[in-house]
């Protein structure tokens, strides 16, 4: 009887995990991306004896080759570093707005038929070998390998890799750069085929032989602007001459005895999970319960007020100034928490300014953790799903519409539903404000967490939902990060969420407090992002890693 009693007690431990599987466990280093062959490449650098830099950009170029929607060489992004000594940096390589940027073309709404208005000067290609050659051990030709023989010899496509590519089928079918390489028989790729890139190849050859110059100098970047002016596009070589890579200090925050590390201006998404992490901190979220009527209410309002400040205050630091230490600190969540009402919701239309919230109906993130303990988190993006769409020439790569983030139509929402002031307002050489948010979290100064994912304006409300699973619920990395997500950002006033992130109950009295619900992803499913992360055991320092189960195509991979 007792040793039955014993077993049931042994099997409800067990069953305490049961709803996700397993993380993927690592005794010394980790790598998680959204595409498992790039994990792969990224944890074969790491067993070569390759740092978490080296993978780090192993993985950045080859998933410009086999997640082509996201992964991309056409776009920019944030790397953030912790090195096992606990110093931490920030490289911001965001796009920036064309040097011949004109508010007049956004006004008129052009930027809606030529697409080549909104691709900004890519940095991806500057941030991965900045970090390479500054923080890395291995060459460059080296690191860069794996992407160029996957491009030249091609890959098997994913299920997951070829419903990417039919969510764009038309446009690829319609340009004869992209048909050549996704299509077969007039047909886009399905899963099984393989895809072969032989133009991508030649391009990342030519960058591994001649570093940023080869792009930002050479050809490639003739060719983009080439077609750019072709298409009604305003890049000039001055934009990749004058393209610059920038070292930063991350924005700090700390979270129930927890140190967030995270991305600083010019991305918002930062400044953004912080303010949530803080003015939730107010409350037991654990004892109010995960996704119960009260953990939700404070969780939105928090979100909410996060959101207001997000997109009236923030913009480039090198063109506004920012209220980072003010929106971050405990004193600014304790004003908000004041003004939170524990019954009724806020009208999000008496916070803030107010535009008109019009709404009209992508990027990739992995992190690393080495040997060593240094550890990488990266999110680099296309924008867009594929960007803009469009390849420049025999490029082979997609570039990228990142001009989308500005504030370019006053009042009126972009493509994530934003609605932002002036402080993002488009300017030439301008960055626009990102929700990119790689996130590091320390614990009693150990590396507890590495953290990214995609999914624009839910970037940081991801991340909050993972962290509070975490932290506050619980659970372990994977059921963390595979729980029912929801989802608020002040304008549209509403909240966002998954199926089964509610029992009708609970909606039922969240409903009577004032809060409105629209069901499922923002901005369509794919935009519910695909969080990858690495928690790490403080007593074992075993590494477990996570890919979001959203995204199949991804993995975990370790040693
Ligand atoms: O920088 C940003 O915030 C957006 N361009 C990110 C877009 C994105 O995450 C789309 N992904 N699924």
């Amino acid at each position: 009887m007792k040793k039955i009693a014993l077993c049931a007690l042994m099997l409800a431990h067990l069953n305490t995990n049961a709803a996700s599987r397993p993380p993927v466990l690592g005794k010394s280093a980790m790598v998680v991306t959204a595409q498992h062959l790039a994990s792969d490449i990224g944890n074969n650098i790491l067993q070569e004896g390759g740092n978490a830099i080296d993978a780090a950009v192993a993985v950045g170029y080859a998933l410009s080759v086999v997640h082509p929607c996201c992964g991309n060489i056409g776009g920019g992004g944030f790397m953030l570093i912790r090195f096992a000594n606990g110093k931490t940096t920030f490289i911001n390589f965001r796009e920036k707005a064309p040097l011949a940027f004109d508010q007049k073309h956004f006004n008129q709404g052009l930027h809606n038929t030529y697409p080549y208005l909104e691709v900004a000067t890519p940095g991806t290609v500057m941030g991965l070998n900045t970090a390479l050659k500054k923080y890395g051990k291995l060459p460059r030709a080296r690191v860069m390998q794996p992407a160029i023989e996957l491009a030249e010899k091609g890959y098997t496509l994913s299920q997951q890799g070829a419903e990417y590519l039919s969510l764009v089928d038309e446009s690829l079918k319609n340009q004869a750069n992209t048909c050549k390489t996704f299509t077969k028989n007039n047909k886009i790729l399905r899963a099984g085929d393989t895809v072969i890139q032989q133009d991508l190849s030649r391009t990342l050859s030519q960058i591994a032989k001649g570093g940023s110059d080869a792009f930002y100098h050479g050809s490639i970047a003739k060719q983009l602007v080439k077609a750019s002016k072709a298409n009604r596009g305003l890049l000039t070589l001055d934009d990749f001459r004058q393209y610059t890579a920038q070292e930063l200090a991350p924005v700090e925050c700390d979270y129930r005895g927890y140190h967030i590390i995270t991305a600083p201006p010019p991305s918002a998404g930062g400044i953004t999970l912080c303010e949530i992490l803080h003015i939730t901190e107010h409350y037991p979220l654990s004892q109010f319960g995960f996704h119960s009527s009260k953990s939700t209410h404070y969780t939105v309002e928090a979100m909410r007020h996060a959101f207001a400040d997000r997109n009236q205050f923030l913009g480039d630091p090198d063109f506004v100034d920012n209220p980072t230490e003010k929106l971050i600190s405990k004193a600014h969540s304790k004003r908000i928490q004041q003004r939170i009402h524990p019954d009724r919701a806020t009208d999000s239309h008496t916070l803030g300014f107010i535009g008109n919230t019009k709404e009209k109906p992508n990027t990739t993130g992995y992190v690393v953790v080495d040997q060593k303990g240094n550890a990488v988190s990266v999110t680099y993006t296309l924008n867009g799903f594929f960007g803009a769409q469009r390849i420049a020439g025999n490029t082979g790569f997609f570039l990228n519409n990142e001009m989308d983030d500005f504030n370019l139509q006053p009042g009126v929402a972009n493509d994530f539903g934003l609605v932002q002031g002036d402080a993002n307002r488009g300017a030439p050489g301008k960055r626009p404000l990102s929700s990119m948010a790689p996130t590091i979290i320390t614990q009693n100064g150990k590396l507890f967490m590495v953290l990214s994912t995609p999914g624009g304006s839910t970037i940081p409300t991801q991340l909050a939902n993972v962290i509070h699973n975490v932290i506050d619920y619980g659970m372990n990395i994977q059921e963390a990060i595979d729980a029912p997500r929801i989802h608020m950002q002040w304008l549209p006033d509403v909240i966002f969420f998954e199926p089964r992130a509610f029992s009708a109950d609970t909606q039922r009295i969240l409903n009577n407090m004032g809060h409105h619900f629209r069901p499922g992803a923002p901005w369509g499913a794919p935009l519910w992002g695909a969080v990858t992360a690495i928690q790490i055991d403080s007593k074992t320092n075993q590494l477990s890693g996570a890919m979001d189960s959203r995204r199949p195509a991804g993995s975990a991979t370790g040693h």
